[in-house]
């Protein structure tokens, strides 16, 4: 989605604008721009396509301004191009924005009216001339911003410029994310903190409805009926290098080689007692004298979270014996579920940000359901809105395709399910030691799938080429293969299908001929003989085989054309070790196919519109 980066103090703007938009990359963009205030001029450079050619412009240009907003633009109104990129312009004011004006089709006529046209396609156009239009009724600034704040419906994060005030940046949120970052005589704003980390690692959150703005040495920030707001500022421990390539050629294969350390520290602190207990204090209070009020719970994401979702119901109803529907964000909030006090929900998201998940917290809390979010994103908005928040500690995710925040939910849900499975005496402690030993050996199990190995290499040079690939497994492992077939999809462009082995012959064997690949992933667990037999369908059709299967399988080479060993470990664990090889196949597709693999085309990292 969008991403915003804004800077008002000693240093040059222009050098501190490409740095910020290069950081914000990640999260999907076709076109960038700046507004830079030079010798008390805006001067607004845009361009569709790479920030590299943004950066050339203002090379050539050399601005000396020390205020400056910037913009990358992943279009939702109006096709990517030049006149729609950010910022946008009114005479005196200057806008970048991230988010969709709602009412703006009803405001654009108004407008027009009036005298101010909107030059370009886009929703964010409006933005500018609405304060222009107070402006020129003869309202102070103070007065014309949030006055124009309150004609627009939807969401937006802004940073703005006025001509008349060459030494403030004036911002405001309203469901889109924006972070302020204090500087030594200087300030910035940004869409999240890693494109200001380099900067500052002092910060303040804006919250929804609220304005302000940030001068050389001076912030501050007002509800949108004026009265100001005193927020506290947050100091940001992670260190810049986790939002670093560290040699790697992708962030997404840095992210992979993460997980090991991923799940270590999502663990961390959370296995009490030397290792003889779950301890999530976060749930105590949802959970009072260490009882069950809950009747049913709901899992509720989109994308990757979603599967991670699927998994956890696995989880939840063996351990605990509740029972746990999965439903995806963009369509729960739409349906009438049943939700009331005796629900838990849980809501699964990497970003915190996902605008069709936030929606779906901001329903169930009006129902009165409990709601306990799985974020990685530390004071993202799903977590400020939610009852109790299990963070992952995955660490900053870069690459779009979501990798090691995944298997750090699949963590997360392992031990939430360990939690209520203790709770409501369906385990006993037994099982919970056993588990907790289980668990604590995956970080190690990881790091033997990791060995560089050449199998990917091989696989992506036999089948990079082929039009369709199917995914298929069993139990807790279906959602898996689901997942597999959307990261090969969303970073190799390959079509891909996952699909429950029981359903394959329900409609999808159809889709098998000579040479067709099918990835199966086959733990030896309860489930083993069944998918066996579906391995044996597929292949007497003449499908390729690729399998993932448990070390020590003698079965699986002599059927499969390729087949990937995973370390043996408890049923629920399987999943943290077969996503990691699924994982890989798709990224070294992608790399082979040469694909943008990080910045995959037409995909944004957190999805903050509907
Ligand atoms: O930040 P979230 O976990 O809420 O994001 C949800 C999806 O947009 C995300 O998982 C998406 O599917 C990824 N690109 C998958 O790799």
């Amino acid at each position: 989605m969008c991403g915003i980066i804004g800077c008002v103090g000693g240093q040059e703007a222009s050098e501190i604008l490409i740095e910020g938009l290069r950081r914000l990359e990640y999260r999907g963009y076709d076109s960038a721009g700046v507004a830079i205030i030079d010798n008390g001029i805006v001067q607004i450079q845009k361009v569709k396509g790479k920030i590299a050619d943004l950066q050339k412009i203002l090379n050539k240009l050399r601005l000396k301004g020390t205020i400056g907003i910037g913009h990358t633009r992943w279009a939702t109104h109006g096709r990517p191009s030049e006149l729609n990129a950010h910022p946008h312009h009114s005479k005196d004011i200057t806008v970048v924005h991230n988010g969709i004006i709602e009412n703006y089709r009803v405001l654009v006529p108004i407008l027009k009216k009036k005298g101010y046209v909107c030059k370009s396609e886009t929703d964010s156009e409006i933005i500018c001339h609405l304060i222009q239009m107070y402006l020129d009724q003869g309202l102070k600034m103070e007065k014309a911003f949030p006055k124009a704040l309150c004609q627009v419906r939807g969401s937006y994060a802004l940073a703005v410029l006025y001509e008349k005030e060459p030494h403030r940046i004036y911002v405001a949120k309203n469901a889109s994310p924006l972070v302020v970052g204090k500087g030594q005589g200087e300030n910035f704003v940004a869409s999240d903190i890693p494109a200001i980390l380099n900067q500052t690692r002092t910060i303040l959150i804006l919250e929804d409805q609220e304005w302000g703005f940030l001068e050389k040495d001076n912030i501050r920030i007002f509800n949108l009926k004026g009265q100001p707001i005193r927020r506290s500022l947050k100091t940001i421990q992670w260190s810049l290098a986790t939002t670093e390539k560290d040699g790697f050629r992708h962030f997404m294969l840095k992210e992979i080689y993460e997980q090991p350390m991923a799940v270590q520290n999502t663990l961390s602190g959370r296995l009490g007692n030397g290792h003889q207990r779950i301890d999530l204090p976060e749930l105590e209070p949802l959970f009072p004298r260490k009882k069950n009020p809950f009747e049913r719970i709901y899992i509720v994401a989109c994308g990757t979270s979603y599967h991670a979702g699927m998994v956890g119901k696995y989880m939840m109803e063996s351990m605990a014996r509740i029972p746990v529907i999965v439903d995806l964000a963009s369509e729960f909030r739409y349906r009438q579920p049943v939700l009331d006090s005796r629900c838990l929900m849980v809501v699964i998201s990497q970003s915190g940000e996902t605008a069709d998940t936030l929606a779906v917290v901001q329903m169930a809390r009006q129902k009165k359901a409990k709601i306990v979010s799985i974020c990685n994103v530390m004071d993202s908005s799903i977590p400020r809105i939610s009852e109790a928040t299990l963070y992952t500690h995955a660490g900053p995710e870069i690459g779009v395709a979501s990798t090691k925040a995944f298997t750090a939910q699949l963590v997360v849900l392992s031990l939430f399910s360990l939690f209520l499975g203790d709770l409501t005496k369906n385990l006993n402690r037994k099982d919970v030691i056993s588990a907790i030993e289980s668990l604590s050996k995956i970080p190690s199990q990881m790091k033997k799938i990791l060995r560089p190995d050449a199998v990917y290499q091989r696989i992506a040079r036999k089948y990079a080429h082929c039009p369709s690939l199917l995914y298929f497994a069993r139990g807790i492992n279906a959602p898996i293969a689901l997942e597999g077939a959307l990261k090969l999809k969303e970073i190799s462009y390959i079509h891909a299908e996952g699909y429950a082995a029981g359903e394959l012959k329900h409609g999808p064997i159809a889709l098998i001929d000579e040479g067709v690949p099918v990835v199966v992933l086959i733990p030896q667990d309860e489930h083993y003989d069944k998918t066996y037999s579906n391995i044996e369908e597929v292949q007497t059709r003449g499908a390729d085989l690729i399998a993932l299967a448990t070390q020590g399988d003698k079965l699986i080479p002599k059927i499969a054309k390729e087949t990937i060993f995973i370390p043996k470990t408890q049923w629920f664990l399987s999943p943290l070790l077969f996503s990691i090889p699924i994982q890989l196949m798709a990224y070294y597709m992608a790399d082979y196919k040469g694909t943008d693999v990080d910045q995959p085309r037409n995909l944004a990292k957190s999805v903050t519109v509907e």
